[in-house]
Parts: structure tokens; C-alpha cells; sequence
């Protein structure tokens, strides 16, 4: 998009996260997310699969970053390639399945073929249609040009300027390996994936799992009135105690809410290694026994965390505990597809690894006992925001202002009581600094200035 037009966008005025207030627009507004397309989906790291998806050379995984569909594939070598599912001749697809393994990628339409490096191998009738010679050695896929892989998941990122994966994770990393690096060998995703879609702006739900425990107070009411009464497993959960009625945030040590470089992530500081009552029996009691070794590998805030939401920007989110981990992909201003997966322990037995991958469906599954009561709410916003009249009256994004900090801890990043908008307010004023600034420096320096003013 030329310079004029994101001009005209005016986006610095679409976000105040100063004052926390946010323009509608920018989840219903067709110019601002092309421009997302652009300038996030075609500059940040995005998460594409796990390593175990494609342990064997020939092994692929279709994936998508942005609305555009990436195979994701392992090499002879080891290595892995990330190549736009597109044929150079007519931009067809070439691979279909969801995943599995190939010696090549043959177009459907005219059958171009295609190695596993994405190299332009053999064009039917190659003598009579190109008798001067066709240019295959131009013509491959397309390759995403970096992948970096962390722990286990693999990353792509179209943008040679774009910050190394690590440096652009930040303190996010922390939070996550408490998915990630519980025990050795470290993770692994079990079961296929669940993808369906939503009616809502992907910022929704982005934003949700970055910064809002808020919600489940109310929005999860039934879930916490049937589960919270449970005696078998946890007493402490995520919003009570069962044997003392007394609410999570006067029954636990401390909370969190961290956001900072557009990431976000929550949890209570609960005393028992089982505490999550989203989690069925034998998934707490495997919590509870393994507890020691994650604490030798995490430290104890980490280990007893097994609950909580996270996002890393823009749009991998996952839950701790329930095991979920997702990606939200744009598709439109009014459509989000999501893909959820089940991430366990990859030391973790077989009949442990089925019991986290039905928990994780329980749960937050596309018809999970929780996951409904989100999307219920993305939809309706979604639907309200429809309105004239509603789109101008701006989100009120402001709990907490103020009250931003460092801990002295040792837990990383900027943080403030989880019951606060601090992750929200970071994840929009990110978001516009990447929509505003070409130059990845001056978005680095937008964002170091944001923080700067928030903690010193
Ligand atoms: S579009 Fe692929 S071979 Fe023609
Ligand atoms: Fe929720």
C-alpha cells in the first residue's frame, strides 16, 4: 500500500493506548487489513508447525501465514523449507492434503511438478510449448525466506528485516516454556488439528489470550458453576476454591498480567501442582507427578503454572494446562479460522498424551464447554460493530492504566495485576506502530519509547 493511502488511514489516532481507548475500525475496516496483510502477516514470525508434524525428510504440513497457504516441509538434509502453495504457472495449488510425504508437488491444473526444495522440475510438453527453452530455474516456488524454529515449533517470516525469532519473542519465550520445556525431551503435538471458523476480526481473540481473564468471571459462569464444585482432583481452580467458596485471586500467592512488543500473557500464582480444574482427573494427576521435574527445569512459579492464557503476537495463543495451543488466521476483517492443537509432554506415556488430547477437547475444542462462550462474544461484537452508530463509540481499553511494573522477582517483562488491560493496550500500540513504520528500526524504537514512558 503506497504511503499516501496508509496516511490517510491516520492510524496513530485508531490506537490510544495511552489513554486506552480504541476506534472500532480497526476490526471492521477492509484498507486496515489489507494493510495488516502487508505489513504484519507479511513481516512477523509466525508460528507454522511443530517439529513433530514433519519428523521425515519428504514429511509436509499446510499451513497458512496470513490468508496465504504455506507448505511447510522437511528437506533431505534435516532442514526445513517453508514454500507459498502456489504454482508459478497459473497460481494454482499444488498440494492438498493437510499433511503427509512426498518426492514432488504436482499441479493439479496442468501438472507442473514441483521437487521437495520447491524446485521447478518438469513441465509437460515442455519441447512444444517452450521451444526456446523454458525458464524453470526461475520459476520454483516461491520460499518463505526465513524459518527459525524454537523449542520445537517452527516459525516462518517473509521479511529479511525482521528481527531474529529470539529477539522478537523477547520475554514471551519465558512464558512459554512452561508449555514447551516442562520435561526433557520437551514437547510434542498429539492428535490432528481442529480448524474451524468464527465471525470475528482475528484481534478478538488475539487480544483475548493476551490480556483478559476478566471475561471468565462471567463469560464462563456455567463451566465454573458445574466444574467448580468438583472434589476429585484440584481444590484450588482457576476462578475458586471448591472446599472454601473463596475466589482464585484471595485464595492465591499473587497474579500477573504480562504484555509487552504486542505479547501478552496471565495467570494466578496458585500453591498446588494440580490446579486446573478445565483439566480432567488424569491429566492433574500427571500435573501432580511430574511437578518436581518441571520445577528442577522451571523454577516453581512456572511449574505450578497450569492455567492461564498467552499470546504471542500476532496470533499463536495458547493455554497452559488444558494443553491448547492455536493459531488465529485472518481471513477478512469479519472472519477468523481458527486451528487448535493439542501440545503435551513429549516424555509424557501414551494413555497420558489421549487424556490431554480429551481434555483439550472438552475444553476449548470447537464445541468445548469453554471455547463456546469466546466465540459467542467475538460474534456479537462482531455483529454490533455492523452498526453506524456503534462504530463510533470507541472501546474502552483502560484497567490498570498506570500501575504497569518490573517485578523484582525474577519473572521478565513489564506485568501489572491480571486483572488489568496493560498486554491489551501493548498488543494495539504494536500493532499500529507495525502498520505505521516501513523501517523495522523505528518500529523497534516506537515500541522501546511506549515502554519507556510505561516503566522507565
Ligand atoms: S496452474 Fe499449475 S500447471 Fe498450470
Ligand atoms: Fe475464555
Amino acid at each position: 500500500m503506497n504511503n499516501n493511502r496508509i496516511n490517510a488511514l491516520n492510524i496513530d489516532h485508531l490506537v490510544d493506548a495511552k489513554h486506552g481507548r480504541i476506534t472500532p475500525s480497526i476490526y471492521t475496516d477492509p484498507e486496515i487489513y489489507e494493510l495488516e496483510l502487508e505489513r504484519i502477516f507479511g513481516r512477523c514470525w509466525l508460528f507454522l508447525c511443530h517439529e513433530s508434524h514433519i519428523p521425515k525428510a519428504g514429511d509436509f504440513f499446510n499451513t497458512y501465514m496470513g490468508e496465504d497457504p504455506i507448505i511447510v516441509i522437511r528437506q533431505k538434509d534435516g532442514s526445513i523449507k517453508a514454500l507459498l502453495n502456489q504454482c508459478r504457472h497459473r497460481s494454482m495449488r499444488v498440494s492438498y492434503a493437510d499433511c503427509g510425504n512426498t518426492r514432488a508437488f504436482t499441479c493439479p491444473y496442468h501438472g507442473w511438478s514441483y521437487g521437495i526444495d520447491g524446485a521447478l522440475k518438469d513441465i509437460p510438453l515442455e519441447e512444444i510449448i517452450y521451444p526456446h527453452g523454458a525458464c524453470k530455474d526461475k520459476w520454483g516456488l516461491v520460499e518463505v525466506a526465513r524459518v527459525e524454529i524454537y523449542k520445537g515449533l517452527i516459525f516462518g517470516c517473509w521479511d529479511e528485516n525482521t528481527p531474529d525469532l529470539l529477539n522478537y519473542m523477547g520475554d514471551i519465550a519465558w512464558y512459554l516454556d512452561g508449555v514447551l520445556d516442562r520435561r526433557e525431551g520437551g514437547s510434542e503435538i498429539v492428535g490432528g488439528v481442529h480448524k474451524w471458523e468464527i465471525d470475528c476480526n482475528w484481534k478478538f481473540a488475539a487480544e483475548q489470550f493476551a490480556s483478559d481473564q476478566y471475561h471468565v468471571l462471567v463469560s464462563h459462569a456455567s463451566a465454573v458453576q458445574v466444574l467448580g464444585g468438583k472434589q476429585d482432583d484440584a481444590s484450588t481452580n482457576q476462578l475458586g476454591d471448591a472446599q472454601t467458596a473463596r475466589p482464585v485471586w484471595e485464595t492465591a500467592k499473587d497474579n500477573l498480567q504480562y504484555g509487552q512488543q504486542g505479547h501478552g500473557s496471565g495467570f494466578f500464582f496458585t500453591e498446588k501442582p494440580d490446579a486446573n480444574f478445565w483439566v480432567d482427573g488424569e491429566v492433574a494427576n500427571y500435573f501432580r507427578e511430574t511437578y518436581e521435574e518441571a520445577k528442577n527445569r522451571l523454577g516453581e512459579v512456572r511449574a505450578l503454572r497450569l492455567a492461564g492464557h498467552n499470546t504471542m503476537f500476532p496470533t499463536l495463543s495458547w493455554l497452559n494446562g488444558t494443553a491448547t495451543i492455536r493459531i488465529w488466521h485472518p481471513r477478512g476483517p469479519n472472519k477468523t479460522e481458527v486451528w487448535a492443537f493439542c501440545i503435551t509432554d513429549k516424555a509424557a506415556p501414551a494413555h497420558i498424551k489421549e487424556a490431554f488430547e480429551r481434555s483439550a477437547s472438552r475444553a476449548f475444542g470447537p464445541a468445548g464447554f469453554a471455547e463456546a462462550d469466546d466465540g459467542e462474544n467475538w460474534i456479537e461484537i462482531q455483529k454490533v460493530l455492523r452498526g453506524y452508530k456503534a462504530r463510533q463509540n470507541k472501546l474502552i481499553v483502560e484497567m490498570g492504566i498506570g500501575r504497569e511494573k518490573r517485578r523484582e522477582d525474577g519473572i521478565p517483562g513489564i506485568t501489572n495485576h491480571i486483572f488489568s488491560e496493560t498486554a491489551a493496550r501493548a498488543m494495539y500500540r504494536r500493532w499500529a506502530d507495525l502498520l505505521i513504520h516501513e523501517d523495522w528500526n523505528d518500529v523497534e524504537n516506537a515500541t522501546a519509547q511506549y515502554e519507556k514512558e510505561l516503566v522507565g
